[in-house]
C-alpha cells in the first residue's frame, strides 16, 4: 500500500489566499496594515534563504516587511537596542529574530526581551508557558503548521499514540505540547532515548524534527501510521545537492497511511502560519477579534 501524500504546498496556497483576503479586510475596515520585523545577524546561507522567503511571503499577502540585516559581530547590547525600538514601534506588529544567533549573543535573553504580544515565533517564556498551561497565546509556527497538516487526515487526535522525535524549543517541545492539548497520548523521544525503532513501531502518529537526513527508516513505521517530517536537510547526491527530510521517504511511503513530503510538506505551511501569527498579533494589539483562519 502506498501512503496518502499530505500536500503542504497546496494547503499553504489555499491558506495564503485566505490570509490575503483577511489582510485586505483589516486594511479596508480599520486602516490596520500588519507589519513584521525580521532580524537577521550574519550571512548564514540557510538563514538568508529562510528570511528572504518570509519577507517575500509577507509582501505577497499585502503585509509590511521591515528587514534588518546586521553584521555577525553585532553585540547583544546593539541587538537589544534594536528590539527595544521595535517593541515600541506601532507599525511593527510582530518581531522575528532569526535563529541561530552568533555565539556572543545570549539567545534566551534576546527572546525574553521581545514584547510577548509581538512574539510571532511564540518562543517568549510567557507564550511558552501559556501553551504549556493550555491558555491562548502566540504558538510557534512549525508546530501549528504540523497540526494543520495532521488535521487533514485526523478529525480528532484524542487518545492517539503520538511520538514526537526531537525536543528543540523551536519544534519538538512546543509540538509535543500542541499534541497534548489535542488530547493525544504523547511520547517524546530524543538523543538519549533507547530502543527508538521499537518506540516508533507503536506510534499511530509520528512527528520527526531532528535535523538528521533520512534517519527514520521504513521498517520503523507502524503500518498505516501518519508521518509528519519536519526535517530540511541538504545532501549531496551524485555531485548535485538535494533537500531530504528526517525520514527515508521512499521506504516510509510504502508503509505509512499518510506522509508529508520534503520539500512541499511542513516547510510551506510554516511560512503561512507565520503570516497568520502576524495577523493575529496585529488584531490583538488593536483590540480586534482574531481572524477566523
Ligand atoms: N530558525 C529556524 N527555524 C526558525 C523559526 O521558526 N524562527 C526563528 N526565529 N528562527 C528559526
Amino acid at each position: 500500500m502506498t501512503a496518502q501524500i499530505i500536500d503542504g504546498k497546496a494547503l499553504a496556497s489555499e491558506l495564503r489566499d485566505a490570509v490575503t483576503a483577511a489582510t485586505r479586510r483589516l486594511v479596508a475596515a480599520h486602516g490596520l496594515h500588519p507589519g513584521l520585523a525580521v532580524v537577521l545577524l550574519g550571512d548564514d546561507p540557510a538563514s538568508r534563504t529562510y528570511v528572504a522567503s518570509k519577507s517575500r511571503a509577507l509582501v505577497e499577502v499585502g503585509m509590511r516587511p521591515f528587514d534588518f540585516k546586521l553584521p555577525a559581530a553585532t553585540s547583544e547590547a546593539e541587538l537589544r537596542a534594536l528590539i527595544k525600538k521595535l517593541n515600541s514601534d506601532p507599525a511593527v506588529n510582530g518581531i522575528l529574530v532569526q535563529l541561530p544567533l552568533p555565539p556572543q549573543i545570549n539567545t534566551s535573553r534576546i527572546i525574553a526581551s521581545i514584547d510577548p504580544d509581538k512574539d510571532v515565533d511564540g518562543f517568549h517564556p510567557l507564550n511558552a508557558g501559556r501553551l504549556a498551561s493550555g491558555l491562548p497565546g502566540l504558538v510557534p509556527c512549525t508546530p501549528i503548521a504540523c497540526l494543520r497538516l495532521i488535521r487533514t487526515v485526523h478529525d480528532s487526535l484524542a487518545g492517539i499514540a503520538a511520538l514526537m522525535i526531537g525536543r528543540s524549543h523551536i519544534v519538538g517541545n512546543p509540538l509535543a505540547q500542541v499534541l497534548l492539548n489535542e488530547n493525544a497520548t504523547v511520547t517524546v523521544a530524543h538523543t538519549f532515548t533507547r530502543h527508538l525503532p521499537e518506540l516508533c513501531r507503536r506510534a499511530e502518529l509520528m512527528c520527526v524534527a531532528i535535523g538528521c537526513a533520512e534517519f527514520i527508516r521504513g521498517d520503523w513505521i507502524k503500518p498505516g501510521a501518519t508521518v509528519i517530517d519536519v526535517g530540511i536537510n541538504r545532501v549531496a547526491v551524485g555531485g548535485k545537492s538535494r533537500i531530504v527530510g528526517d525520514v527515508k521517504f521512499s521506504e516510509a511511503v510504502e508503509v505509512a497511511g499518510a506522509i508529508t513530503p520534503v520539500p512541499g510538506g511542513v516547510g510551506p505551511m510554516t511560512i503561512v502560519c507565520l503570516l497568520i501569527n502576524t495577523l493575529r498579533a496585529a488584531c490583538m494589539q488593536a483590540g480586534l477579534p482574531p481572524p477566523a483562519l
